[in-house]
């Protein structure tokens, strides 16, 4: 950023506005409107220039614009000289006025006219009235701090009455209702309140995987908590000042037992804050969504569910992998790798039928018992299958093969990364997706 943008105070003080002409004829009015005192003259004399806060010159001399531009710079004092981007230390962005908000755009004097068409873009975008929710804003400022003293719960109300009933009014020119609903909204708010928790889904990695609602529900969190697949990517979407808490998991290092990120969460919402509760893919999932579910309806907390993209249907698409095919898999079922007691615990009588595609979450350390299970239970080990690594995730990897071959080359092939075992006929059946980094074929 070439130009560092700064809305100036300049009511009361004194601007020199050098040149007589259109060009400096509307910076004038621009500067009479937000209440400076005009010193305007035709010709540049450097006394001009005593006491004024600002100095802006058009449509007069060369040599008065160049000395004008030269002394002003001399004395700090900062200086516009219309179009001439060289003689200027500040510059004045194309504005979109809705007084008292205004929005300025700058492209660093590369592209005014780019400029001119984004304020053309902007104008048609914000209501007409906006200046007057802005202003009613304003006016019950004081108040909503002394109501709501907690930076989270006014934003929370401002949020909602902004986009609410009050602003409905007001942007219809209806001021009168319209202050009677927004105090309305904040006697509302000033009442004690239950927190609130929703599980939410991250999706596999890539931000733009997240949901709609999910970036909504990031927006207003008070309290983000947050595992170890969730990427930074979508972290990074929720609103700056909510506390983030990292309760971790990975494979056999849980950083907070489930019990305690149990009741972590009601302890939160208890005390009154919209908690996120953020898990990688779909919290339910082998994400022990259900588990935390339980435990705020025991406690009698609100939770609401958002799914999310999960592992399987990321590494599917990445690895150009149809978990479905007409021709191939009437079925899918996802199971977990995850041993109890040491034991991989499946169905493998079920899993080793044909015709079906099986998904394995938490499957890379346990792959030999898979293929042991599978293998016993019918399955033949040259079966297509394959690794997909970071699926939906910032560079995917896809290890391809059979059953037999990606089971013996995964210890030298697989990172500490998230990875997915997919067997079936349906990874011979791959499209030649971009995004994943092949590594063998079968
Ligand atoms: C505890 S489970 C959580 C699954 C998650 N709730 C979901 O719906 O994707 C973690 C396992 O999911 C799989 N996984 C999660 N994200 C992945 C990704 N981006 N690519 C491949 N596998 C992933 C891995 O097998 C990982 O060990």
């Amino acid at each position: 950023m070439r130009h560092f943008p700064a809305f100036l105070d300049l009511s009361g003080r004194t601007v020199l506005v050098l040149g007589e002409g259109a060009a400096i004829d509307a910076k004038a009015a621009l500067l009479t409107s937000a209440g400076a005192v005009l010193r305007r003259a035709p010709r540049f004399d450097p006394a001009l220039l005593d006491g004024v806060a600002l100095a802006i010159g058009a449509d007069a001399p060369e040599e008065d614009l160049r000395a004008l531009s030269a002394e002003a710079q001399r004395r700090g004092i900062p200086v516009n000289i219309v179009d001439r981007a060289e003689l200027c230390s500040f510059i004045t962005p194309a504005i979109v006025d809705r007084d008292p908000i205004t929005v300025a755009i700058s492209t660093g004097g590369a592209a005014p006219t780019l400029a001119r068409m984004i304020r053309q873009r902007i104008e048609t975008v914000l209501p007409p009235r906006l200046g007057a929710l802005a202003a009613l804003a304003g006016r019950f400022q004081a108040r909503i701090r002394r109501a709501l003293p907690d930076l989270a719960a006014r934003r929370r109300f401002l949020d909602a009455a902004l986009a609410g009933r009050p602003a409905d009014l007001a942007l219809a020119g209806r001021e009168a209702e319209a202050e009677a609903a927004f105090a309305q909204a904040l006697e509302r708010a000033e009442a004690p309140r239950t927190g609130s928790v929703f599980l939410v889904g991250a999706g596999p990695g890539a931000a733009d995987l997240l949901t709609l609602r999910a970036l909504r529900l990031l927006g207003e969190a008070d309290v983000i908590v947050h595992d170890r697949l969730v990427s930074a990517e979508a972290l990074d979407l929720a609103r700056r000042d909510a506390e983030r808490i990292y309760v971790g998991k990975a494979r056999a290092d849980h950083c907070l037992p489930q019990e305690e990120i149990n009741a972590l969460l009601v302890r939160l919402a208890q005390a009154g804050k919209r908690v996120v509760r953020l898990k990688g893919g779909d919290p339910f999932i082998f994400g022990r969504g259900g588990e935390e579910a339980a435990a705020l309806a025991e406690a009698g907390i609100p939770c609401e569910v958002v799914p999310g993209v999960t592992a399987a249907l990321a590494c599917g698409a990445d690895a150009g992998i149809p978990l479905t095919h007409r021709d191939a898999a009437r079925m899918v079922t996802f199971a977990t790798g995850h041993t109890r007691d040491g034991r991989l615990d499946l169905d493998f009588a079920a899993l080793a039928r044909p015709a079906q595609t099986l998904a394995v979450y938490m499957g890379l350390a346990t792959l030999p018992a898979l293929h042991q299970g599978l293998v016993q239970a019918g399955l033949d080990p040259s079966t297509p299958a394959a690794i997909v690594e970071n699926g939906g995730g910032a560079q995917p990897r896809a290890l391809y093969g059979t059953l037999a071959s990606i089971t013996a080359e995964a210890p030298g092939w697989a990172s500490r990364r998230p990875a997915l075992v997919i067997v079936g006929e349906v990874v011979a059946l791959r499209s030649g997706v971009e995004a994943i980094a092949a590594h063998a074929m079968a």
